[in-house]
């Protein structure tokens, strides 16, 4: 098959991993006889430095002209001062917005070799970590109306709207479903609805879509208690469906119980096969230029996007199986490093990888 990726390196430590991830895809593609050809794309801070906008309507016209995008991290350091829409973050959200990607999926797994770097006690680790918090990606507080005012005492004012649609919850209601139905047919939606209107909405929708899902065990809970939930028995949680920004805050907190983030990637899909896939952690602006973050999470990120962009299951497995093989052959870059491992660099996690498959 031949495949065209929107390639999107990112920033400060972003395209040593991302170089990993294309080591490993180029490596599929030997092996099963594909063609992925790259297109450079710009999003971010290296394209406010290229273009003085982090997202200009040619990269994302790259984007919606590619089968899949594949990212890194953005922002760092230095873009930070700018005003809200010319900040690097401001370009993922438009991305995200631009190409319909309504639908963020983010793996909490804990891998069995790195169990000494969950930093729950071992009696929560042994009853298993394996959930996927769905998160509504375009509406919300991160969509809605963002305003600074000076109001009649003088001082100033700021106002952020989270408005949500009945379409608009259906639509990852459904996906929240759907993924359930996929695994152990548990869905737990996550809100505030003892306080929020939206909430309410929420649960209003969920109860419609639940009579068509007859077999999915459906719950709900509230956020400040989900939080609570994730660290002392993330066991009981198979699929978390919830709105954008408890998504976002949810899914770092799960991301953190299996060890690393630099383990955890993400899929962000909208109505068609044409997604975005990034690792879940930051652009490392502390790590930059020292071949030393974990490149695991882009890896994986590169074998989501073959399975559910490119339908290419055998392929994606084969990665999988590749980074377990590494993890057990004992390499481990300095974040998920423990007692009797050996300590390699970015580019030789991406090595003991390749050698696997
Ligand atoms: C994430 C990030 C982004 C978000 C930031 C960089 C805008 O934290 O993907 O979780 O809040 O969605
Ligand atoms: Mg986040």
């Amino acid at each position: 098959m031949v495949k065209n990726i929107a390639l999107i390196r990112g920033d400060c430590a972003s395209p040593e991993f991302v170089a990993q991830a294309v080591r490993v895809l180029d490596k599929i593609a030997e092996k099963y006889g594909h063609t992925f050809n790259y297109t450079e794309t710009y999003m971010g801070g290296s394209a406010i430095d290229k273009f003085g906008d982090p997202l200009p309507q040619s990269e994302l016209d790259k984007c919606l002209a590619s089968d899949a995008v594949l990212l890194g991290s953005v922002g760092g350091p230095k873009w930070e001062g700018l005003p809200g829409p010319q900040r690097a973050e401001k370009g993922l959200l438009r991305l995200r917005e631009g190409m319909g990607l309504y639908a963020n999926n983010r793996p909490a797994k804990i891998w069995p070799q790195l169990k000494a770097a969950s930093p729950l006690k071992d009696e929560i680790v042994d009853k298993g970590i394996d959930f996927i918090i769905v998160r509504e990606l375009i509406g919300g507080a991160y969509f809605g109306k963002h305003t600074t005012t000076v109001n009649e005492h003088g001082e100033k004012e700021a106002l952020d709207l989270m408005p949500y649609s009945e379409h608009e919850i259906e639509r990852i209601g459904r996906i929240g479903f759907e993924t359930a139905m996929k695994r152990n047919k548990k869905l737990c939606c996550v809100d505030k609805a003892n306080v929020l209107d939206t909430s309410r909405l929420w649960r209003e929708v969920m109860h419609r879509l639940q009579k068509e899902y007859p077999e999915v065990e459906y719950r709900e809970m509230f956020v400040d208690n989900a939080s609570m939930q994730i660290v002392k028995d993330p066991s009981q949680f198979d699929v978390i469906v919830t709105e954008n920004l408890f998504g976002d805050i949810l899914s770092d907190e799960a991301s953190q119980i299996t060890g690393s983030v630099g383990m955890i990637p993400s899929s962000s899909l909208g109505d068609g096969t044409r997604g975005l896939y990034e690792p879940m952690g930051g652009s490392a602006p502390g790590h930059a230029g020292q071949d030393r973050v974990n490149p695991i999470a882009a890896i994986l990120s590169g074998a989501m996007m073959l399975r559910y962009s490119f339908d290419m299951n055998e392929e994606a497995d084969d990665i999988e199986n590749a980074v377990g093989k590494a993890l057990d052959k004992g390499y481990r870059t300095a974040d998920i490093m423990s007692e009797g491992c050996t300590l390699t660099t970015c580019s030789g996690m991406g090595d003991a990888i390749l050698a696997e498959i």
